[in-house]
């Protein structure tokens, strides 16, 4: 009996440790270090491409790329700016014009922060300047392709900002289109509080009937604004004249723009212009989080005003004589961006790609950072163990991106723009469509591809931003380009 009893007891006992041995080492294994480089973290994946071509051994490494640090990769400094702003960055309550008080965070004194505007081809010089943010601050230009060491991610392009210290951005505005910025520091919570603002590009000749609104729409404390504003945003446009309404989306989850009292044409996406997009009515748009659309509109000749929905709850109204825009009916089709707009010339081949990656999202018990939960997968691996995407300048890279993970993610990739190929295995057949953040809903799966023409240490990750604080997180990293900044450390790096 005693004996009996004894081995019972050593078989509980070494069940508990078969069970607990690996829980244990798992957790263990999840802690991340104090401080982390994004060079070292996980694993390289080269996408079927040259593998290392960039590590000398020795100085044998005849095809040696020479090492370049993303502090090196800037914009011309001789250049002197032709737009040069400052920005202050404070942690502090502030008022909207509804009078609902946020405690969060002003640039300026304000949220959103003062509109960066500026013509194609411009110098961009942007000081950011921390006075009381006490976790850090970075600014990300989202959707601007800048050169790395502008890029603002906290611990991979720079040390986040800390209080009484400053940074300064430089990149040349290319592309007209539309854009914003935002803390690229704590990004889930600065964001959050009102550290944001909109970026506008025009073209210099652009014509100068048409009336442009830039309409950044967020979240403060669960109450949707539009430019900060709890109501809705008037803005005059004579009859029979045209309004381009950027609506840019800073919310975690995508929102729905439509357009009452007018027909109405989706003229861009994420800063770049569709081709041939023709009228559309009673049709909603589906816009990314982190992403933009511009809805332009034509006025209807009797003067009647029109309403540009966002979300519903706010809007655009554009008038003259009036602005009591009917609400009309919320659409029940979105427009398909696969098959809208005309074919045009891609400017490269994205079907002889010199690397093909795979940036599948799955979800999966597991430990982050010793805490239990159901976290997010990339490639069935959790963070920080995330695919490192290595590719050399000038490569063609494909993508696809899949999801199984039971919510949609808003897929962002910085420093570049990619053309969507196809959405489950459907090919486009329209406009080209280019995109720095797309909605890529669960069980869906997209090809994407882009020329890997803007060297540095890029991420990639998903714009629901609590997502990306959960690991939702991988690189895309040039062959030869170090950092020598780290996760965490002495400036608190935390980037997500
Ligand atoms: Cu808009 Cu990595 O961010
Ligand atoms: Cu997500």
């Amino acid at each position: 009996m005693r004996w009996n009893r004894r081995v019972n007891f050593a078989v509980a006992c070494g069940a508990t440790a078969v069970v607990l041995g690996p829980l244990i080492w798992l957790w263990q294994a999840s802690l991340l270090p104090g401080t982390h480089s994004a060079m070292d973290m996980g694993y390289a994946d080269h996408g079927g491409g040259p593998v290392g071509s960039s590590v000398t051994h020795g100085g044998h490494g005849q095809h040696a790329t020479a090492q370049r640090s993303v502090m090196a990769l800037i914009a011309d400094p001789r250049r002197t700016a032709d737009v040069a702003v400052t920005l202050t960055a404070r942690k502090e309550p502030f008022r909207l014009p509804s009078g609902r008080v946020v405690d969060g965070y002003t640039l300026n004194g304000r949220s959103p922060g003062p509109d960066i505007r500026a013509t194609a081809g411009q110098l961009v010089q942007v000081r950011l300047v921390n006075e009381s943010v006490p976790e850090g601050v970075t600014l990300h230009w989202h959707g601007v392709d800048v050169p790395n060491a502008g890029d603002g991610v906290a611990g991979v392009t720079q040390d986040a900002v800390g209080v009484g210290e400053e940074y300064t951005y430089r990149f040349v505005a290319d592309q007209a289109g539309t854009f914003w910025y935002h803390s690229h520091q704590v990004s889930h919570e600065q964001v959050r509080g009102g550290l944001l603002g909109t970026v506008v590009v025009t073209l210099a000749e652009q014509a100068a009937e048409v009336v442009d609104v830039a309409a950044l729409v967020h979240l403060y404390d669960g109450a949707r604004t539009v430019n900060g504003r709890e109501g809705d945003l008037q803005v005059e446009v004579a009859p029979g004249k045209r309004a381009r309404v950027r609506v840019i989306n800073t919310e975690n989850a995508p929102m729905s723009a439509w357009v009452a009292g007018a027909p109405f044409r989706l003229v861009a996406v994420d800063g770049t212009d569709l081709n041939g997009p023709t009228p559309v009515q009673d049709t909603g748009v589906l816009v990314t989080a982190g992403g933009r659309a511009d809805l332009e509109v034509t006025m209807p000749e009797d003067g009647s005003p029109v309403r540009v929905h966002l979300g519903g709850s706010v809007a655009v109204v554009l008038g003259s004589k009036s602005y009591d825009a009917p609400l009309g009916r919320r659409p029940t089709t979105t427009l398909d961006l696969l098959s809208y707009g005309t074919k045009a010339p891609l400017g490269f081949a994205p079907d002889r790609p010199d690397r093909r990656f795979e940036y599948m999202i799955g979800r999966r018990p597991g430990f982050l950072d010793g805490r239990p939960g159901l976290w997010w997968t990339v490639n069935g691996h959790l963070f920080p163990d995330v695919p490192m995407f290595v590719v050399s300048e000038g490569d063609v890279v494909r993508m696809r991106i899949s999801n199984h993970s039971g919510e949609g993610h808003p897929m962002h990739l910085h420093g570049h723009h990619a053309l969507v190929l196809s959405r489950n295995g459907v090919s486009t057949s329209g406009s080209p469509w280019w995109v720095d953040s797309l909605d890529v809903g669960d069980g869906e799966s997209y090809d994407i591809a882009f020329v890997a023409d803007n060297p540095g240490i890029w991420m990639d990750h998903c714009h629901n931003l609590p997502h990306a604080a959960e690991g939702l997180v991988a690189h895309l990293m040039y062959e030869g380009v170090t950092t020598p900044f780290a996760l965490g450390g002495p400036a608190g790096n935390e980037p997500e």
